[in-house]
């Protein structure tokens, strides 16, 4: 039966464009706090998200990669303890609780934490709609010049041309981060982000071609994850890490530093100076870009070294070096240009592979927004500005709200685009919704 919640007649308290672990945790929230409420007391809200299903990263859902950030940091826990959609409740209704306790460990499987999301959104997916793309946002302008509510556009992402357009006096925009490639290079057969790792890594290995060396270029987490993976899964390919760096950085994630992703190091990171923000994000960066976990770093090293004592070494580390330029290879798929920056030589490594694990940018939101963007104020660097709650700032015509979970890290500092503080900041969105509804 079609819920009243998909009649696009209807204007909607909020829609949420993408659904990811940002807007999962709102519409927890949302739901949690409907529970109970007579129908004219409750949040309208609906969640459109491009893929078909719920999926988190599922391109890098490597067998025994695990979460960089505590459980405690779920969903729902740093905003209600008691909320039964927490980890703790998913361990109890798959029967793992005690046996995950016996690990003694605060941070799970990546694929269990997934397992975990995907239990969570499943409770939710009255609230989702999945293969809906976000196509357009429009403001819709009243006669006397306001605009009291958007028009969201989405198409079937399966590709059917029908389109369906939501009115929502709010929009949560959550669409995450894109994967960067560097100028010069393209994605092709043989040159893939880590993001597609898995299923391009499936792919290769299920073709039966013979995979002699893969080229990972980066030397962040994804990165090591990538070389390591890729070691593994081509036992007879040199797989070959390429980086600028001397070697890998490890991730600072003592107790002290671990503050900055607390709720009350956004409050700080919110009311400082420009300047101060920037040092503070300069400080910290060690305790996410660029930086690897310690126990990866050592087991890649203890790898290398083991086959060093064999004298068959498949693991090589081509640092303070550069990826130059690639052309169609000879015998193998690629010819990777590898600069070695001291003296500027240059080699030529046929690979059959060339993996960028060259990180993620923010999406630019200006197309998505149209008109929207342009009614958006701005701060001094030029930087979309939102206000504590996550709302952005417009001009006063505009009364709709655009709501930023990711893309904020200039006024909200680093946990902008990580879990740290889902749980808080949609609790913060949720407050400022219904405060936004009590005053209209
Ligand atoms: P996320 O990117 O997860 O979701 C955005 C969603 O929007 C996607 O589902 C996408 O399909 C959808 N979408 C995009 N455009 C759309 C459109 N036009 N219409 C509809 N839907 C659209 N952080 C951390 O704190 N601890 C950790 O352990 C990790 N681990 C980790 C591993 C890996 C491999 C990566 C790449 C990243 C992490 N992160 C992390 C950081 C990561 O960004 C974070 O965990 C969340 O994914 C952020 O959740 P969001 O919902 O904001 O974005």
């Amino acid at each position: 039966m079609k819920s009243p919640l998909m009649d696009s007649d209807v204007i909607l308290d909020v829609v949420g464009i993408g659904f990811g672990p940002s807007n999962l945790a709102l519409s927890i929230a949302v739901d949690e706090r409907n529970t109970g409420l007579p129908a004219d007391r409750r949040l309208n809200a609906l969640f459109l998200e491009r893929q078909p299903r719920f999926g988190w990263h599922r391109g890098m859902l490597i067998d025994d990669a695990t979460m960089q950030v505590s459980f405690l940091k779920d969903l729902v826990t740093l905003r209600n303890p008691t909320s039964d959609y927490s980890f703790l409740c998913f361990l109890r209704e798959r029967g793992r609780l005690i046996d995950f306790l016996n690990q003694k460990t605060l941070f799970p499987l990546r694929a269990e934490f997934h397992d975990y999301f995907e239990w969570a959104a499943e409770r939710v997916s009255h609230l989702v709609s999945y293969g809906s793309e976000v196509i357009a946002v429009e403001p819709v302008r009243d006669d006397t010049g306001r605009m009291t509510y958007f028009e969201v556009t989405c198409r079937d992402a399966a590709g059917s041309r029908s389109s369906v357009t939501y009115r929502a006096r709010n929009i949560s925009v959550a669409m995450g981060l894109e994967p960067h490639v560097p100028p010069g290079l393209e994605l092709s057969e043989h040159v893939w982000h880590n993001s597609d790792l898995i299923p391009s890594a499936t792919r290769l290995a299920a073709s039966g071609a013979p995979v002699r060396r893969a080229v990972v270029l980066g030397a962040g987490q994804s990165a090591a994850e990538t070389v390591d993976y890729l070691h593994r899964t081509f036992p007879e390919a040199e797989v070959c890490s390429v980086f600028s760096k001397y070697g890998y950085t490890p991730a600072d994630d003592s107790p002290f530093a671990n503050r900055i992703f607390d709720p009350e190091a956004v409050d700080i990171y919110f009311s400082a100076p420009a300047e101060v923000k920037q040092s503070l994000l300069d400080y910290h960066r060690s305790t996410n870009y660029s930086v690897v976990d310690m126990e990866l770093i050592e087991a890649l090293y203890a790898t290398s070294y083991r086959e060093k004592v064999a004298g068959r070494e498949r693991l090589r580390f081509l640092n303070v070096s550069r990826v130059r330029g690639i052309r169609p290879g000879d015998g193998c798929g690629l010819d990777v240009a590898v600069e070695f920056l001291a003296t500027g030589e240059q080699q030529a490594l046929p690979a059959d592979v060339l993996v960028l694990a060259t990180g993620y940018r923010p999406r630019d939101l200006a197309p998505l927004l149209g008109n929207a963007a342009k009614l958006c104020l701005r701060d001094d660097g030029d930087a979309i500005r939102v206000d504590r709650n996550h709302r952005v700032a417009t001009v006063p015509e505009l009364t709709a709200g655009i709501y930023l979970q990711g893309g904020t890290e200039h006024s909200h500092g680093l946990t902008s685009t990580l879990l740290s503080t889902v749980a808080v900041r949609a609790d913060e969105i949720h407050r400022s919704l219904l405060a936004d509804r009590t005053a209209a």
